[in-house]
């Protein structure tokens, strides 16, 4: 049984490593962020991105051993994101994993970051399986049914955009700064949250597929009908589009929930910070006597915390990868009436 596992995060545009104990104590979490590299752009340049990720993740890695006390030699597995993500990003965090791992005799496992989204709870929480996890991030919505440590089964995943995605394009057509989410959020505090009806996709579908594209379009339309709008009318068409997402994403969890029989939701990944999510979600939950646990918004937003979590679970099986582990992108499979999801 290995117990001290470092984990490796660089999917997208954070620079992120942990050292966990025992797959659910945290000895370290650092995060090294580029939000203000791409704030300008309105969204992550992948390029600048990988560039980034190269001079930071070594002295990340040093950071968060520091902080734990741990030696690099006391390691005894390496937990690594190898997909989904940019190509670029994640090839560096690949690298580095394959880099000690073999210097070190050690073996390094690659692991899927929306299942390691999930598995973020067991860093603060005692789930019981099985349970629903829901992944809210810029990329991806996607339900799962989560019957083991290791054991995710997809139920549905958004046709379009994902939940992070429709609150940054909204905040950019808004003009307001990127990430979205967290401006979204705070704006729609103090908006009325039944000014404007925006569409709920899905809503009462069997489906467990999202799809946030029309939210959007809604919004465009309103927008060019209404070009003028002050900071007033701001706070309200953030709050009812906000409401238009959160309610999708409760209900269709709350569904999920209910059909499955289970008894526990994890809901994770950066959009679980919303506060009007864990609102709402808290009073939905409680209603259908079902236990939610959302975990902190640090182990929510982008982490190595969780990879490390996930991947201490499947090293402990006996998992691990070969020197020729490869990062995956798919993000966002299409979907063609039919035929389904394509996934490459
Ligand atoms: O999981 P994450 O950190 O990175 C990805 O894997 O994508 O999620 C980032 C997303 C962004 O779209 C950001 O706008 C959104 O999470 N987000 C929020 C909030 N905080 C972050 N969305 C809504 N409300 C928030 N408070
Ligand atoms: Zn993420």
């Amino acid at each position: 049984m290995l117990s001290l596992v470092l984990g490796i995060e660089s999917s997208c545009d954070e620079t992120a490593a942990a050292v966990i104990k025992d797959g659910k104590t945290v000895l370290s979490n650092m995060v090294a962020s580029q939000i203000e590299i791409h704030k300008e752009f309105g969204g992550v340049v992948p390029e600048l991105a990988s560039r980034k990720h190269v001079e930071t993740i070594i002295p990340v890695i040093e950071d968060a051993l520091a902080k734990a006390k741990v030696e690099l030699t006391a390691i005894e597995g390496i937990a690594v994101t190898n997909g989904p993500g940019l190509i670029g990003s994640l090839m560096v965090g690949i690298s580095t994993a394959k880099a000690i791992s073999y210097a070190l005799g050690i073996p390094f496992i690659g692991v899927d970051h929306l299942e390691a989204h999930i598995s973020a709870a067991h860093l603060e929480y005692e789930m019981t399986f099985p349970f629903i996890g829901l992944v809210v991030s810029g990329g991806h919505t996607s339900l799962y049914l989560v019957n083991g440590y290791t054991d995710f089964k997809l139920l549905g995943k958004t046709r379009d955009d994902a939940a992070g995605e429709a609150f940054d394009k909204a905040a950019k057509f808004l003009g307001l700064s990127y990430p979205g989410g967290v401006e979204i959020d705070r704006i729609s505090k103090e908006g009325n949250s039944s000014a404007i009806t925006f569409p709920r996709p899905f809503i009462t579908s069997s489906s467990f597929d999202f799809s946030f594209s029309g939210i959007k379009t809604a919004l465009v339309y309103y927008l060019k009908k209404n070009p003028n709008f002050n900071e007033e009318n701001l706070k309200d068409i953030c709050a009812s589009y906000q409401e238009a997402i959160v309610e999708t994403l409760v209900e269709k969890t709350v569904n999920a929930a209910l059909s499955s029989g289970v008894k526990s939701v994890v809901i994770a990944g950066g959009v679980a910070c919303n506060s009007r999510l864990r609102e709402l979600g808290k009073k939905r939950f409680e209603e259908e006597g079902i236990s939610l646990f959302i975990p902190s918004p640090k182990y929510c937003t982008d982490n190595a915390a969780m990879i490390g979590a996930l991947g201490f679970f499947k090293l402990n099986e006996g998992a691990y990868s070969e020197l020729s582990l490869n990062p995956y992108s798919t993000s966002r499979p299409k979907y063609i009436r039919g035929r389904g999801f394509i996934t490459n």
